[in-house]
């Protein structure tokens, strides 16, 4: 028999409080910020998918391509009982690894998005009989909790995603993860690598437009939450690679001047003809870079994979 179940580690207004403080942060500061997890809302999470399957988006393809020839040999390494995945979205990927993994019991799939985790354990329940799903709504860079599930446990972080975290919140990020292992357990991370940047740009700025719109939607989320008055079509998106940090800065630049009202947080927000607000980044990774980050937080690169064309890497690392 499998199951699934949703906990929410953060409560409804804790969320709602995580929100206001960051747009109240983000939109007082020199330059204009606001944090990437608040892209994902049910729309934001279907954008996503979408951006999956865009001819310039090439990280999901070079990810499913390491994952369908190397889940053999994660497996063999790391023969799981639980696998915990951070940012597991819709999942898709991971099924690969699934299959792979004999011997697993549960999965405990992390993520903000509650639609995408609702939508991805029905499906994987009613896929997989024996698989207790266990669902988990929270923010994975707050103080993270895991259930008590049968070890050994492989912690998967795919996509990408620890890109999107600065390079002070990734340390933190990967010390509180290599808190959270046990002796044999692991860390399977996604990791983008440095290319070309008309690559890079064209990954962030397709011709169809859908990352314009997921970029656009946080926006949405603030207006409908907060009561906000942003008028999304006079911000355009824009997608850049900065050389120095080599990561992609996902902004969005007022056409006009204006004045954006936040009544929820009392705020009345000028921005100038021009004036961009980060709304992303995304970095991307050098093997030596991985592993002294890897390092500096405790954990050891053991194993090391990309796809044929060298675009992506897959990592495996241990308790060090
Ligand atoms: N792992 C999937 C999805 C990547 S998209 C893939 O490789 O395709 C990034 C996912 O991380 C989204 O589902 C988003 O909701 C989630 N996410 C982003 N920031 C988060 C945070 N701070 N805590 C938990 N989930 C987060
Ligand atoms: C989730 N994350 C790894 C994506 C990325 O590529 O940085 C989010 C994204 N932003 C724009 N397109 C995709």
């Amino acid at each position: 028999m499998s199951a699934f179940h949703v906990t929410r580690l953060l409560p409804e207004d804790a969320t709602a409080a995580a929100l206001r403080a960051d747009v109240q942060q983000g939109l007082t500061s020199v330059p204009k910020t606001l944090p990437p997890k608040w892209f994902y809302d049910a729309h934001g999470s279907d954008l996503f998918e979408q951006i999956t399957a865009l001819p310039e988006y090439y990280p999901t393809r070079a990810e499913r391509e390491i994952l369908l020839a190397r889940a053999g040999e994660i497996a063999a390494e790391l023969p799981a009982r639980t696998l915990v995945e951070l940012g597991s979205g819709s999942s898709a990927k991971t099924r690969h690894l699934i299959d792979a993994l004999t011997g697993l019991r549960t999965y405990v799939p992390v993520d903000v998005s509650e639609s995408a985790l609702t939508q991805a354990g029905e499906a994987l329940t009613a896929e997989r009989p024996g698989l207790d799903v266990h669902a988990l709504i929270a923010d994975f860079t707050a103080g993270l909790r895991l259930p008590a599930t049968p070890g050994p446990r492989l912690v998967a972080f795919l996509g990408g995603t620890i890109g999107n975290l600065l390079p002070a919140e990734r340390s933190a990020f990967l010390a509180a993860v290599r808190a959270l292992l046990s002796p044999g357990d692991a860390l399977l991370l996604g990791t983008d690598l440095v290319k070309d940047e008309a690559v890079l740009v064209r990954a962030y700025d397709d011709a169809a437009g859908v990352t314009a719109a997921f970029n656009r939607n946080v926006l949405t989320v603030v207006n409908r939450e907060l009561g906000a008055d942003f008028d999304p079509d006079t911000f355009e998106h824009v997608a850049l690679w900065d050389a120095g940090n080599e990561w992609i800065e996902m902004r969005l630049r007022s056409s006009v001047a204006q004045t954006v009202k936040v009544p929820a947080l009392g705020l009345a927000v000028d921005f100038a003809a021009g004036e961009a607000l980060r709304t992303e980044v995304s970095a991307k990774f050098r093997k030596e870079g991985v592993r002294a980050e890897l390092a500096s937080s405790g954990l050891e690169l053991a194993r090391w994979w990309t796809d044929t064309e060298g675009r992506f890497a897959l990592s495996l690392s241990v308790a060090g």
